[in-house]
């Protein structure tokens, strides 16, 4: 038994391995990975490509549109990762741009992706879905906000003299993702974050919140002192200098709390 566990864990690895391979092999010389979704949105709304000179969508696009809106991202788990290679499969022999996901303000920018006929093979395109599919999670959970739990939070809170951030977000919460997305990663709001806030994430799907809260809608932002007392509620999903603004704000606040 432990044996079969074994070679099922080692042929597990092995396929995550060689999707990163293929990616790095066959698609890497193209398509860039990671790169933070706010800077991406610079380049291409703003500097028209100037500032990063992408020859195609980074990884981290690529799996994010893939995702969201190839089949049906709200059923089932493995079905979906079906339809999302099935897609990439097709693409990868038959590209074509008005099959694309992308907007039209990022594929403008493009040549039309080269047939890749040939020069892949199944068992690659399976391993490189799998490693597509993932990553934009991966990589946002990687570089975003690090959330500590309330009774940690809570304590550093007192200790340190900053205020509690508390996130409601809930598991198929748009917004919430797309803030994890663009705002969370940012190196300014994490500073501001690290400096003066203990942040905490709540999935009102799994969970209740701490202290008897109450959220109407995800994202909702609960800032509490250490005293327990809500300094302010804010509901919604913000850009970064928006964000940043409410976070200077609730930070006077505690000042002239004191
Ligand atoms: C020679 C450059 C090049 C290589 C190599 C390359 N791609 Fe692309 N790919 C592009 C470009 C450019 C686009 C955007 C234009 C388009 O959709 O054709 C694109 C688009 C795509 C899309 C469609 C996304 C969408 O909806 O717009 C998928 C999926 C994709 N690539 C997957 C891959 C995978 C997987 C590999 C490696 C096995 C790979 N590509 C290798 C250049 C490349």
């Amino acid at each position: 038994m432990k044996k079969i566990v074994w070679i099922a864990l080692c042929i597990t690895s092995l396929f995550s391995e060689d999707g990163k391979a293929v990616y790095e092999n066959k698609c890497a010389s193209c398509h860039s990975g990671y790169i933070a979704m706010n800077i991406l949105k610079e380049n291409f709304m703003v500097k028209n490509n100037a500032l990063l000179k992408l020859k195609a969508p980074t990884l981290n696009q690529l799996s994010f549109r893939l995702k969201q809106q190839i089949g049906d991202p709200k059923g089932d788990k493995d079905i979906h990762r079906m339809e999302v290679e099935a897609f990439i499969s097709d693409y990868l022999v038959k590209p074509d741009k008005q099959k694309s996901l992308c907007l039209k303000e990022v594929i403008r920018h493009f040549e039309t992706m080269p047939s890749m006929k040939g020069k892949i093979s199944e068992d690659e395109i399976s391993a490189v879905s799998e490693y597509i599919y993932d990553y934009d999670k991966k990589m946002v959970d990687k570089h975003k906000v690090r959330y500590e739990n309330f009774d940690k939070a809570l304590q550093k809170a007192q200790n340190e003299h900053k205020i509690m951030m508390i996130k409601a977000t809930s598991e198929h919460c748009h917004y919430c993702k797309k803030m994890d997305r663009e705002v969370m990663v940012d190196d300014q709001v994490k500073q501001a974050l690290a400096k003066d806030f203990i942040p905490v994430e709540v999935d009102i799907s799994k969970e209740s919140l701490p202290l008897g809260l109450n959220a109407d809608m995800t994202p909702t932002f609960f800032f509490i002192d250490e005293k327990e007392n809500v300094l302010k509620t804010i509901p919604g999903a913000w850009d970064v200098n928006d964000f940043l603004e409410i976070l200077r704000e609730i930070n006077d606040l505690k000042g002239k709390k004191k």
